[in-house]
């Protein structure tokens, strides 16, 4: 098939790669001129492990090309197919900036022949049902299949989905989406556009819910004789709940779960719902991110104005470098606006990215300076340079009271009962031996 991909950004890339190594040829369409430079140059503008060879090997099929605009390239060849997979941002009220998404369809239908048309970009529902009634053409050619791919992992979702999630008004739009993804494994739900628009913003607010929940429990696990690792553990090994995202910390933070979230709950404002199961999970991820303050103040008191804080990490994930979201941007200003002095170390961000992020913070490129002579330190991103680093070294930089916030809960709770610091992690973390999937018998 002609494929065009409009947007490239993490999912617009991945799947313009993906769908050139099926066998597809694929134009990804990118208004912005600077990331299309990058993409002419062969380079991935966005991070993503394994993209950088896979963008690679897909531009040497010769099947992969990338352009500004649809209209020249669809006179030359016609595209079967058009995936739009441009942004969806937050507005000031949560709803959905579908701007982007309209100002495609408009290109779309000054096209002739008029293509299929597949909208990827995470929309509320009842946004492809108005999209048709103002395009009367789209709902013949239309399909809504929603992205649910990971950063990080996103080459490995696209080529092996958890679901493919066909929304459409006919059998021809599916079968069409089908010999899209020939290929593609994974199982298949054919639905109504507005059943996969829910299917996506109820599948993001579970699993912020989920972290959420881990978030509100870990509060609870508190004290000398409970860890929150083994009750994570021990709930997460029931196979109706499972383990992924039963993970507390300082709040959700990729880039769709906060947007996902606020744009459902204005959603169901719309339709007259109060969704109070969806505002406690905000509610209670809106408080999480605030705990690292909390504890510097509880701990340091008045001190904390004198005092020289290292945060270690602006990433929400070491695997992704989308910053949009990430704890980072409320937990960093917040300890800027209390202490005296605030370091800032991240191993993938620069110091100019660091200085436009929080204009009155430091950056510093190496952990042990950052640490160095330093009151507390607050990890937000479980990088591995700080994990592996060696802690005793560094416990010895820091000054009293020598507080170190894992906001990640991803430091060995053993080598820091043994520091002369002070940890605290979200939620108690004991350091005995790990709990392993065997049934452990007495002897
Ligand atoms: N990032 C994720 O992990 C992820 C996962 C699942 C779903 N989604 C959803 O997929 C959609 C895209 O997300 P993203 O993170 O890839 O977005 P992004 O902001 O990284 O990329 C969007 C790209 O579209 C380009 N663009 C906008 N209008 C255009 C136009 N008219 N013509 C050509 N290019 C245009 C922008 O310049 C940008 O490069 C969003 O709705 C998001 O919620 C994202």
């Amino acid at each position: 098939m002609r494929v065009a991909v409009v947007g490239q950004g993490y999912v617009g890339l991945t799947g313009a790669v993906a769908l050139a190594l099926q066998g597809h040829g694929v134009t990804g369409v990118e208004q912005d001129h600077s990331r299309l430079r990058t993409l002419n140059s062969g380079e991935a503008p966005v991070f993503e492990p394994g993209l950088p060879q896979q963008l690679a090997a897909a531009l040497a099929t010769g099947r992969l090309r990338f352009a500004d605009g649809l209209a020249e390239c669809h006179r030359r060849a016609p595209f079967d197919i058009v995936l739009i997979t441009v942004g969806t941002p937050p507005q000031s009220d949560g709803s959905a900036d579908l701007s982007q998404v309209t100002s495609v369809l408009e290109q779309i239908g000054n096209l002739l022949p008029v293509p299929r048309v597949v909208l990827k970009s995470t929309v509320p529902p009842g946004t492809s049902s108005r999209l048709a009634d103002a395009h009367p053409w789209l709902r013949e050619r239309y399909a809504y299949n929603p992205e649910f791919l990971n950063q990080g992992s996103a080459l490995e979702d696209w080529a092996v989905p958890a679901r493919v999630i066909a929304g459409t008004w006919s059998r021809e739009n599916t079968l069409a989406l089908r010999e899209l993804y020939a290929g593609v494994s994974g199982p298949w739900v054919s639905t109504t556009p507005t059943s996969a628009e829910m299917i996506k913003y109820a599948s993001n607010a579970f699993l912020a819910m989920k972290i959420s929940f881990s978030n509100e429990i870990a509060q609870m696990c508190s004290g000398p004789d409970i860890d929150v690792d083994h009750v994570m553990q021990g709930v997460g090994y029931d196979p109706r709940i499972g383990h992924a995202f039963l993970q507390p910390g300082l709040g959700y933070g990729d880039s769709c779960l906060p947007k996902d979230t606020a744009a459902l709950a204005h959603w169901a404002s719309s339709v007259g719902m109060s969704a109070p199961l969806l505002r406690a999970t905000i509610a209670v991820n809106d408080a999480q991110t605030g705990v690292a303050l909390q504890i510097l103040r509880t701990e340091l008191g008045a001190a904390l104005r004198e005092a020289t804080i290292a945060v270690l990490g602006v990433r929400y994930e070491p695997w992704s470098d989308d910053l949009r979201a990430a704890p980072s941007l409320a937990v960093v200003p917040a300890i800027l606006a209390e202490a005296a002095d605030v370091r800032v170390w991240d191993p993938a961000t620069d110091a100019a990215t660091i200085a436009g992020l929080f204009p009155s913070a430091n950056p510093v490129a190496e952990l042990p300076d950052a640490v160095d002579g330093a009151h507390a330190v607050v990890l937000l991103t479980e990088w591995p340079q700080a994990i592996e680093a060696h802690w005793p070294t560094l416990a010895a930089r820091l000054v009293a009271p020598r507080l170190l916030i894992d906001g990640k809960n991803c430091l060995p709770p053993e080598l820091m009962a043994g520091l002369p610091i002070h940890y605290r992690s979200i939620g108690t973390r004991m350091p005995t031996t790990t709990v392993t999937a065997e049934p452990q018998l007495e002897a």
